[in-house]
């Protein structure tokens, strides 16, 4: 099956998507833009709700969300059931998240990161799989305070 990866963005991280999108497009994946399109001012949880439904559909298997923090966006996606989203900025912090969270949502923030530094967390986030093993467990730890809210 195709591995479409979700981008989302409200105004602050509108411009690292696009830059996102021109390096997934040189890559050759394949990804839906789910907006914003332009710099006009929009609320971001509902950029991260978009995103996540295509994930939590199985759409998408992956997603990357841009705000000027990157921080409100992880917020908001954190609240959707299965989400994993990772709010980050260094590349060890990326890597480790895929392997030992198995974060399915990446978020960054347009006004913290060049775009230099963000495509290259973008290729760490695509291209590091989970360890499981003993991360497993604890992954189903964080289910579980899920499905008892
Ligand atoms: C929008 O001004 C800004 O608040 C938003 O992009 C994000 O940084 C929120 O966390």
């Amino acid at each position: 099956m195709e591995k479409i990866l979700a981008l989302a963005a409200d105004h602050g991280g509108y411009e690292l998507k696009e830059a996102i999108k021109k390096h997934l497009d040189s890559l050759g994946l394949s990804y839906i833009d789910l907006g914003t399109d332009s710099e006009k001012s929009v609320n971001y949880p509902e950029y991260a709700a978009k995103l996540c439904h295509e994930i939590q559909s199985g759409k998408c298997y992956r997603g990357i969300l841009c705000c000027g923090t990157g921080i409100g966006m992880s917020m908001a996606a954190n609240k959707h059931k299965g989400i994993r989203a990772a709010c980050a900025s260094d590349a060890f912090s990326v890597r480790y998240t895929r392997l030992h969270n198995d974060a399915n949502v990446f978020c960054l923030g347009g006004r913290v990161v060049g775009v230099g530094l963000a495509l290259e967390l973008v290729d760490i986030f695509i291209g590091t799989e989970f360890e499981g093993g003993r991360h497993t467990a604890r992954l189903d730890m964080i289910k579980n305070i899920e499905d008892n809210q």
